[in-house]
């Protein structure tokens, strides 16, 4: 069988690492072919991930790159149409939620490939989130559905998808974070920052950074905690821009306990946050890597679809406001590690269990042979 196995932007690299790890070693005899759409593509929003993880180079590369959301979406079905027609796949592996994912699913699906889903089922309820869509409609067509935990079965199951579709399989995102933390851990510290001594920001989402007065109130609250405890901000390039055009970067950068980067490879950022204090992050799959590494993870969003990381105990949704910001962070600097347990199949061997579902399964049920265009 053929696989065309599908990254986009920065947060699917980790995910797809160790499914074509696996495909390699006991793919028995199956062919795996990686696709890069190019939504993400330069050096620190792509090739460096490449390089951490060992992701070979791509056999096809499709250079979609920016551009608004039915652009990217658009130009990406249509080169990847052409893929499909070329490669004539078996099955089409996408995963997470970013346009990429839903554009390689459609094309797929509209050709009759089979479409296997990863990190299926999450749900945030929020219509306003880009990946929302993104999430629901890849789900609402893929034959597979390949889950991290049990409460996105019940998202599934409670929109009425059919149980056989359903694969709870774990997490590959935290197949990678296992296989990677010793070098990680090993890698320096940037700034001359000290283990536990430090906070590490991420921003990015369009709902945090594209309105000046909720980007001043994130941004006013992390500088007070920079008065408390330094802080790195490794910066995406989405928020750097918005910082300049809001007139809010100068002040930040002024900011003594401030650290601001470019945005970090896997391994540097990876040591980085299993070494420090706390996390402000509007991330997703933050939240996911904290509660295995046990680092409190403050989440600056009014809803999360990894609410079984709350349910944990490492994650705390504050949203978006300075005071429930600057109050979680102070508990948090208060905080002593505990050991969490993260859930029963996070436990480094996800991709075996979605590889060996893939190869042991034939046509699925009710699904027509591929027939190519009409
Ligand atoms: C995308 C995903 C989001 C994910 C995030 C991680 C969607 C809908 N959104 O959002 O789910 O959490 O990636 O980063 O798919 N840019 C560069 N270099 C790059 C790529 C982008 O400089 O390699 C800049 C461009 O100015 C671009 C902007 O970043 O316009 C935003 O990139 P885009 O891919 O549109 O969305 P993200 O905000 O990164």
């Amino acid at each position: 069988m053929k696989f065309l196995i599908v990254s986009g932007a920065r947060p699917n690299f980790m995910k797809i690492a160790p499914i074509l790890d696996v495909f390699e070693s006991t793919g028995r005899g199956s062919e795996a072919l990686l696709v890069h759409t190019g939504q993400h593509y330069d050096e620190k929003m792509s090739g460096s991930f490449f390089r951490d993880l060992g992701i070979r180079e791509p056999d096809v590369n499709l250079g979609i790159g920016s551009g608004t959301h039915s652009q990217q979406t658009g130009r990406t079905m249509i080169a990847f149409e052409e893929v499909c027609l070329k490669e004539t796949p078996d099955w089409v592996v996408v995963v997470g939620d970013v346009n990429s994912t839903l554009a390689c699913a459609l094309a797929a699906k509209k050709l009759c490939v089979n479409v296997a889903h990863v990190e299926a089922g999450l749900r945030s309820g929020d219509m306003t989130m880009p990946e929302e869509i993104n999430r629901l409609c890849t789900d609402a067509i893929a034959d597979l559905l390949f889950t991290t935990d049990t409460m996105a079965d019940e998202n599934l199951l409670r929109e009425g998808v059919a149980p056989g579709r359903i694969h709870c399989v774990g997490n590959t995102m935290i197949d990678t974070l296992m296989k990677h933390i010793g070098r990680a851990r090993a890698m320096p510290l940037p700034c001359g920052l000290e283990e536990g001594r430090f906070a590490v920001v991420t921003l990015h989402r369009p709902a945090n950074v594209d309105h000046r007065e909720t980007l001043a109130a994130i941004t006013g609250a992390i500088r007070e905690i920079s008065r408390r405890i330094p802080v790195v901000f490794p910066v995406h390039p989405r928020t750097y821009g918005r910082l300049a055009d809001f007139g809010l970067l100068a002040e930040f950068e002024r900011e003594p306990g401030i650290r601001m980067v470019e945005p970090l490879g896997y391994l540097a950022f990876m040591g980085m946050m299993a070494r420090c204090k706390m996390i402000l992050t509007d991330s997703g799959g933050i939240q996911e890597e904290t509660t295995v590494l046990g680092i409190p993870c403050i989440t600056m969003r009014e809803n999360t679809e990894r609410p079984i990381t709350c349910r944990i105990g490492t994650n705390v949704l504050v949203g978006r406001d300075a005071v429930a910001i600057l109050a979680a962070a102070s508990r948090a600097l208060d905080w002593t590690r505990t050991n969490y347990a993260p859930p029963e199949l996070w436990d480094g061997h996800a991709a075996e269990r979605i590889v060996r579902i893939l190869v042991d399964r034939a046509q699925p049920e009710g699904t027509a042979p591929r027939t190519g265009p009409e």
